[in-house]
């Protein structure tokens, strides 16, 4: 894993494929002065992610790839993060699955938020199914992306409890609050 030192910021990419809520609360913990991160591009598989709104904000530049075919599109997103001095990539409710070869090129370097304990509930519906199972907790987990789904190395974790009569709805809420707190600092953790 490389360590970030001295005053220069890490240059990174964030990307998403929705509401955005995390790379909101990303941008606005870069603009502090302990950040170690800037954010410097925006990419998303989704033309209409609400995301997309706050690179017109917060001027940062953004790029929507059409994911229909991949190889193709991993390698011209491959030049447009190289053509950024792209150094860190943090995925934030970023639906599409990316391919090993392209992970190995950013190796160490790719930061997923998932909203689950995991290794509990990798992959979709985490909250319909921590309730199904009568679940006492729930939460999200900072990781570093490897090749399996939601599988790579825990950087730092959030449990919430979760109430009686939780519905997908109120926990989502609850959880996506703390993972507004937990990004910054699992970025802090590793680079600050
Ligand atoms: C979050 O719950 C995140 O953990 C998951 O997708 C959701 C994205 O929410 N991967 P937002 O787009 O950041 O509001």
């Amino acid at each position: 894993m490389i360590k970030y030192t001295g005053p220069k910021k890490i240059k990174t990419a964030v990307f998403i494929s929705g509401t955005g809520s995390n790379l909101k609360n990303l941008i606005k913990f870069s603009k502090k002065k302990n950040s170690p991160i800037t954010i410097d591009l925006i990419i998303s598989n989704n033309s209409k992610a609400k995301g997309l709104s706050y690179g017109k904000f917060f001027k940062i530049k953004k790029k929507v790839f059409n994911f229909k075919n991949k190889i193709l599109i991993e390698k011209e997103m491959l030049s447009v993060l190289y053509k950024y001095k792209i150094e860190l990539i943090c995925l934030a409710g970023f639906m599409k699955i990316l391919s090993k070869s392209f992970i190995r090129k950013f190796k160490g370097k790719i930061l997923n938020i998932h909203p689950s304990l995991l290794p509990k509930y990798k992959g979709l519906n985490t909250h319909a199914r921590a309730l199904n199972k009568k679940d006492k907790f729930s939460g999200c987990t900072v990781h570093l992306v490897n090749s399996k789904l939601d599988s790579g190395k825990i950087i730092l974790q959030k449990k919430v409890k979760i109430y009686k009569n939780d519905s997908v709805e109120t926990l989502s809420k609850r959880i996506l609050k703390q993972e507004h707190k937990l990004y910054p600092a699992a970025i802090k953790k590793l680079f600050g």
